[in-house]
Order: C-alpha cells, then sequence, then structure tokens
C-alpha cells in the first residue's frame, strides 16, 4: 500500500472528543520511549508526524492522523513511564482505557514491546485486557535494529512462552525498525488487508 497523504486532525484526551468520522483506526500502545510515534513516521515516512523523543513520556494524548484520506492511525501515550506524577498517571490510564472500551471505529490494536527485553508484567497485562474485552490486537516487536537476529529469535521464543502460559497460541506479531523500516511493507499490508476486508462488508 502506498502513503499518499498522512495528516494530523485532533489531540484530545476523550474518546467522545475523538473524530466523528465513520472510518478505520489503527492504534499504537506500548510502555513509554518503545517507539509508537517513530513507528507511525516510519510507517507514513514522515520524519516528523508524530512528535518523538529520547525521553520517555512524550506523547501526552490521543493524536489521529489521517491515512490516505481514508483510516486513521491513532498515537497514544505510553504507560508505565514512572517519572509522572500519580495524578498525571492515573488521568493517562483513565482515558487509555475509555478510548479502548469505547471507540468503535478501532479495527486493531498494535501493542509495542522492546524486542530488547524479556516479557515485561505490564505489557503481558495489557495484552491480558485486551483479549477479556475482545479488543482484536497484534504485537509489535520494536528497536529490532538494536540486537543481532539470534537474540532477537530468543527473545521472541521467550515471549511466546510467556504468552502461551494464558493464550491458546501466539497472537499475529511483527518485527519492525523504526531505523531501517524493517517490517514496514508487512505492516502496510496487513493494514490494507484489513481494510480492503472490511470495505467488502
Ligand atoms: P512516548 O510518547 O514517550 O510514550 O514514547 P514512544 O513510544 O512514542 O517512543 P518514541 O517514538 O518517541 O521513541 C523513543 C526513542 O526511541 C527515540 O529516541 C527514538 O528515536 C527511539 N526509537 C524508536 N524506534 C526505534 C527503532 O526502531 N530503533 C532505534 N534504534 N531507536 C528507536
Ligand atoms: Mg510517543
Amino acid at each position: 500500500m502506498q502513503i499518499k497523504s498522512a495528516e494530523f486532525v485532533i489531540s484530545n484526551t476523550d474518546v467522545t472528543k475523538c473524530p466523528k468520522d465513520n472510518i478505520h483506526e489503527y492504534a499504537f500502545i506500548g510502555r513509554s520511549n518503545v517507539g509508537k510515534s517513530s513507528l507511525i513516521n516510519m510507517l507514513t515516512n514522515r520524519k516528523n508526524l508524530a512528535k518523538t523523543s529520547g525521553r520517555p513520556g512524550k506523547t501526552q494524548l490521543i493524536n489521529h492522523f489521517k491515512i490516505n484520506n481514508n483510516w486513521f492511525l491513532v498515537d497514544l501515550p505510553g504507560y508505565g513511564y514512572a517519572q509522572i506524577s500519580k495524578s498525571k498517571r492515573q488521568s493517562f490510564q483513565k482515558f487509555i482505557t475509555e478510548y479502548f472500551l469505547k471507540r468503535q471505529q478501532l479495527v486493531c490494536t498494535f501493542v509495542l514491546v522492546d524486542s530488547r527485553h524479556e516479557p515485561q508484567k505490564i505489557d503481558v497485562e495489557f495484552i491480558q485486557f485486551l483479549g477479556e474485552n475482545e479488543i482484536p490486537f497484534c504485537i509489535i516487536f520494536t528497536k529490532s535494529d538494536k540486537l543481532n537476529s539470534s537474540k532477537l529469535n530468543q527473545n521472541l521464543q521467550n515471549y511466546e512462552t510467556e504468552l502461551l502460559k494464558t493464550w491458546e497460541e501466539m497472537p499475529q506479531y511483527f518485527v519492525t525498525s523504526a531505523t531501517t523500516k524493517s517490517g514496514q511493507e508487512e505492516l502496510l499490508n496487513f493494514i490494507h488487508g484489513i481494510n480492503q476486508n472490511l470495505e467488502l462488508k
């Protein structure tokens, strides 16, 4: 799929104020600094569409980006960032949860996890939350440029072992790098497939 246009539409903290357009959307969620905003820029071939930072806690709102005038990518704040105040963390958690439970247009959520790390409790719990609420999702292992393929495979295997404790099968996943653009085509094809399928219905 070619990205012909990518525009920022609106930011807010209230799911009821998100765009009313009846078009499909894909959300990016995961721990702070995992690379959500960078992945949105990588997918759309834009440098600064979504704001990124080396310091965690950059994205603090629900951000809608309209792609090809036809569907949305949604950048969300990260969870699990300890360096912000408790009240802010609770407010993030509240509006993120509301977003996932109420947003009708959401067709797939990408849960980003850092491919360098062992499975983290907070990610596994978030995946559980999506499963319990029947919210379709895939996992994206980010920053794959930062480790060699044998370590990457080892970490993917560890993740699968962890998830198979509660899931019948490994959820669909992708491996990406915002630096090398690895995974871009697979992910865009995946989104394109869903968009086409939904248009046929
Ligand atoms: P918050 O908005 O704070 O929740 O973070 P985020 O998940 O949006 O992360 P962001 O995209 O801002 O990236 C965080 C840092 O990781 C930045 O310094 C990025 O340059 C870096 N980064 C993101 N993706 C990759 C990647 O695939 N490879 C490498 N090497 N660095 C990456
Ligand atoms: Mg961000």
